[in-house]
């Protein structure tokens, strides 16, 4: 079945057209119908889920820190760190009916403290080591919520597949990868370690490094169990054959799959300003062969799909690229859109 997947999605385009956009059953929510996890983000207030834990309860059972865990946000000092936005994010996620949290990032080159990259080479991986140290050994709270996976590193490769020369590549070179798995590889293995990136599902160059970089990690002896795949796509592209080609190379070398950070833009040349029905209904056929592609994954390397946002008004994308986007499943009012139905739909058959 493994090797049907990239010929199953050459047709996909063709078989599903008719079906995708059809009105949601309101009964039906989709972490009830996902026989793998579905998790979203709501974190801006740093790291509370107070306003809408409720909506993110009745749609999702995962949560993943959108930006709570951050550098900016946990480190304090040199040696003071600040992790309580994963308390808080757990427990109000647990009395909100989710199951579990994704943590994401450890490291990052972006967000962090302005005196983080001025630090000399030898302080900055001592900073590096009791990071890792302390974020490991908080985790260990019992009470709170599932810890179901963690994106050690996010974002260390270019497009060319080279490394890509942050501060923490040019103080430590590869090292920084293999301190951080090492320490992270004492968790329970139950907790899955994954190296995170976005343009994978699109570049086969960027996907090639990508492997090759969690090879050479697990025969350093640390643990690497999946990719994080961002999935930020757009409703031209990548296409679907693209994407299963991907996601088969993945299965190849026997990595478990996360779509990281799904969202799919219907707005990516900032031709609108407002959601049309066309492009809804577009951006409903997308999102059904994405959940259909996650679903022909073999279940023991299924991690789940996060959606990056809970609904429009709270995506990134908008701020970031300063234009007019609605790249969620749920709208300004978390009404279901059309996508949020294709989305049950693709997960139905
Ligand atoms: C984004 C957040 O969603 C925004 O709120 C923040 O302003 C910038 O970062 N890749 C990642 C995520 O790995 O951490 C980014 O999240 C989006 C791109």
């Amino acid at each position: 079945m493994r090797k049907e997947l990239l010929i199953l999605f050459l047709l996909l385009p063709i078989a599903c057209q008719k079906e995708t956009i059809s009105v949601c059953d309101s009964e039906k929510k989709l972490r009830d119908v996902a026989d793998f996890r579905v998790g979203t983000t709501f974190d801006q207030f740093r790291g509370s889920l107070y306003l809408y834990g409720e909506v993110v309860g009745e749609h999702f059972n995962r949560i993943s820190s959108e930006n709570a865990l951050k550098m900016d946000r946990t480190v304090l000092s040199y040696s003071e760190f600040d992790f309580f936005p994963y308390a808080s994010l757990s427990r109000e996620g647990k009395f909100n009916k989710l199951q579990a949290i994704h943590i994401h990032p450890v490291i990052w080159h972006k967000q962090v403290p302005k005196w983080l990259p001025d630090l000399p080479a030898d302080s900055l991986e001592s900073f590096l080591k009791n990071y890792c140290t302390k974020f490991r050994e908080y985790l260990g709270y019992t009470d709170l919520l599932v810890v179901d996976g963690i994106d050690v590193v996010n974002e260390a490769l270019n497009e060319d597949g080279s490394m890509r020369q942050s501060f923490w590549y040019q103080a430590m070179g590869k090292d920084f990868l293999t301190l951080a798995y090492k320490e992270f590889s004492k968790l329970d293995p139950a907790i899955k370690l994954f190296y995170n990136d976005y343009n994978l599902e699109s570049n086969p160059v960027k996907l090639d490094a990508a492997l090759d970089l969690c090879d050479w990690l697990r025969e350093q002896g640390v643990r690497v169990d999946g990719i994080g795949m961002q999935m930020h796509i757009t409703i031209h592209e990548p296409s679907i054959s693209d994407m299963a080609a991907a996601v088969q190379k993945i299965i190849d070398r026997g990595y478990m799959i996360h779509f990281s950070e799904l969202d799919i833009s219907l707005n990516p040349y900032g031709k609108y300003d407002t959601a049309t029905p066309e492009l809804l209904n577009k951006q409903a056929e997308r999102y059904y062969e994405v959940f259909r592609l996650y679903q022909e994954i073999p279940k023991d390397l299924q991690y789940g799909i996060t959606v990056w946002g809970l609904a429009d008004p709270y995506s990134w994308i908008p701020d970031t690229y300063a234009r007019f986007d609605a790249p969620l499943i749920l709208g300004e009012s978390f009404e279901p859109k059309p996508a949020y139905c294709s989305c049950l739909n693709a997960l139905e058959k």
